[in-house]
């Protein structure tokens, strides 16, 4: 197994450890433009071998797409951060040309790779490498719903003092403003979290992590990198290790809910085909909605995107 990371700034070079610590791969691939930069990481993460007890080597290098050949999956994190007053679409024009450019030079030497995109717009940079990459899109997809969803369940773990370890949730839509937590699909041990917590109390989680990205970039002056790298991580993890996890996966629709031709959160299987099976819930009407005004969102950045080309 060889994975490749392509970025390797703070959400890169974290989810490049993390695919070492849980010996995702025997050969992990750290890729910047950055001379040095990517080398400097790797030999700092070679160096905590000892105290965190993995053998994984990653490897760092400057742009140099032949040492990335024949790896089976490459998460691309290049691209601007958000800045504080910034949205995730503000940075299209620049990440476009990055993703474009390094989805080209990924499938140039890795025809077979799975590629999970992280760079923001997600929705619509994982559109980007899909229309870039032209293979099939169960191998092309983005990561934000497992984030989302794991900021969405820690803050429901605050509030009612019960293990994230019980809370299970499921966030659907772009990776934006306009996501959609399901309170209808969130339990706590089985418990449908609405028989735990008022509506007021779940309606201020919902927006906080609607918000989620935004606060932390409020706070640092960039944008988050941990949860981001560790969530980029758990993809590869049930792609490598053939877990059949569901998870919330920014994916090319074709019908599904209605939608047509857009990238989207949705529910999926995620094994070693990539994506498996993309899962319909049977929303209610109010739910569609949502879905749809999210979609609409989606697609305003995919034109913008479209006509740039
Ligand atoms: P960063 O600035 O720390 O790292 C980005 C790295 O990309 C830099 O080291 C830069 O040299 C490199 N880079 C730029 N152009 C390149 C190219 N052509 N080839 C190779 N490397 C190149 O940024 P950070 O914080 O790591 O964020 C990376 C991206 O991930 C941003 O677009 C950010 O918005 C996005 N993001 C997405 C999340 C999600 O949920 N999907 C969550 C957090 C961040
Ligand atoms: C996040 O949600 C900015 O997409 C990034 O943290």
């Amino acid at each position: 197994m060889k994975i490749t990371v392509i970025g390797a700034g703070n959400v890169g070079a974290t989810c490049a450890q993390e695919i070492a610590k849980k010996e995702l791969a025997s050969e992990v691939i750290l890729l910047d433009i950055k001379q040095n930069y990517a080398e400097g990481k790797s030999l700092d993460m070679w160096q905590t071998g000892p105290i965190n007890s993995y053998d994984s080597r990653v490897t760092g290098v400057t742009n140099d797409y032949s040492k990335t050949a024949n790896s089976d999956i490459v998460v691309i994190t290049s691209g601007l951060p958000r800045k504080p007053g910034m949205s995730r679409d503000d940075l299209i024009s620049v990440n476009a040309g990055i993703v474009k450019s390094v989805t080209e030079s990924t499938i140039k030497y890795s025809p077979n790779a799975i590629i999970i995109v992280v760079s923001n717009p997600l929705d619509v940079m994982t559109y980007c490498a899909y229309l870039t990459a032209k293979v099939d899109s169960s191998k092309v997809f983005g990561m934000a719903g497992i984030l989302d969803t794991a900021r969405y369940r820690m803050f429901l773990t605050e509030a009612l003092g019960i293990s994230y370890k019980e809370i299970q949730a499921i966030l659907m839509g772009g990776h934006g403003d306009t996501m959609v937590p399901l309170p209808r699909y969130t339990t706590v041990a089985g418990i449908p979290v609405t028989e735990l917590i008022s509506k007021e109390k779940l309606d201020a989680i919902i927006e906080r992590t609607k918000k989620g990205g935004g606060e932390i970039v409020n706070l640092l002056g960039t944008s988050a990198w941990y949860a981001p790298g560790a969530a980029a991580a758990q993809m590869v993890e049930s792609i490598v290790r053939d877990q059949k996890r569901v998870f919330p996966v920014c994916a090319w629709l074709q019908g599904e809910y209605g939608l047509k031709d857009i990238y989207l959160g949705v529910p999926v299987i995620l094994g070693k085909k990539g994506i498996e099976k993309i899962i319909e819930l049977q929303l209610n009407e109010e739910e569609k909605q949502s879905l749809n005004k999210s979609a609409a969102a989606v697609k305003e950045v995919m034109d913008v995107y479209d006509n740039m080309k």
